[in-house]
């Protein structure tokens, strides 16, 4: 047993063993199968023990008991997408840092659109910082932005609070002001929302060439190649556009990433 558990702990991960989260049984819980808790024994124990006293003393605790259970279980069951946090979502939105971060100006100040839990504005910030004056992630979702409020505490309280997520339709909010534009959800929103990037401002983009409408990729405008991707956001200048090839066996994908000035 002991043995197993070491052979287990030395095996580094190898290509083909990671199975991307979407291909995970949907009915894991962490209250459930191999990762149950050890036995409650004072559960076992208590209604014996209990019976030597008084009525009111057991309703007494059966009724703090399911007053504390119920205020943890709010806080617990904040319903958040792991999908959001698979390989590849860490490793897209990784690339989308490495790389814009070189053409961003100072103190930016950016707005994420579609911006599910706002992993990336988290990473861009932890990552540096001192690079933004601001970043607004906007979701549509109020359950994302539930999320994003909840992942981003770090950088939301204080003086120097520098994240925001607002619950707001991409597609109508007006943008004046952000001079750096990010989205990675085009295909799961119109295309209007560009019309109201400010002119000269850094737009990044990326896609996929999944075209699946049905859970969980829920495409309902797709981008089945880079070229035409470039073609529905026309810019005065394109700065970078290059394209990624994700592995995962018969769900592998490419992600198209630009970055460029309308
Ligand atoms: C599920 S995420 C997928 C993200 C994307 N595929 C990626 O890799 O980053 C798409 C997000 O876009 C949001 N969304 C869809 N339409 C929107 C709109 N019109 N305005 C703002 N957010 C929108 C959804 O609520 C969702 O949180």
């Amino acid at each position: 047993m002991v043995e197993n558990k070491r052979v287990e702990l030395l095996t580094s991960p190898c290509k083909g063993d990671v199975i991307p989260f979407h291909q995970f049984p949907n009915n894991w819980s962490s209250r459930t199968d191999s990762n149950r808790r050890p036995t409650d024994y004072k559960s076992v124990t208590l209604p014996t023990e209990l019976l030597e006293h008084s009525f009111i003393y057991l309703l007494t605790i059966i009724t703090v008991s399911i007053f504390f259970v119920n205020g943890c279980c709010t806080q617990l069951n904040t319903n958040m997408d792991v999908l959001s946090f698979s390989h590849g979502q860490t490793q897209s939105k990784l690339w989308l840092c490495d790389t814009i971060e070189q053409y961003l100006p100072e103190n930016a100040v950016v707005v994420i659109l579609g911006c599910w839990y706002n992993m990336l504005g988290f990473m861009l910030l932890t990552r540096n910082r001192d690079m933004y004056q601001h970043i607004l992630g906007v979701d549509i979702a109020l359950e994302a932005i539930t999320g994003a409020d909840i992942l981003c505490q770090g950088f939301m309280l204080g003086n120097n609070a520098q994240i925001r997520n607002v619950c707001k339709d991409a597609d109508t909010l007006n943008l004046q002001g952000h001079r750096v534009v990010i989205n990675t959800s085009v295909e799961h929103m119109r295309d209007d929302w560009f019309d109201n990037v400010d002119p000269g401002a850094l737009v990044c983009i990326q896609s996929s060439d999944v075209t699946d409408q049905k859970e969980p990729w829920l495409v309902t405008n797709p981008c089945p190649d880079s070229v035409s991707l470039q073609d529905r956001f026309p810019m005065s200048e394109i700065l970078f556009a290059e394209t990624k090839h994700f592995d995962y066996g018969s769900s592998s994908y490419n992600r198209y990433m630009f970055i460029g000035r309308k």
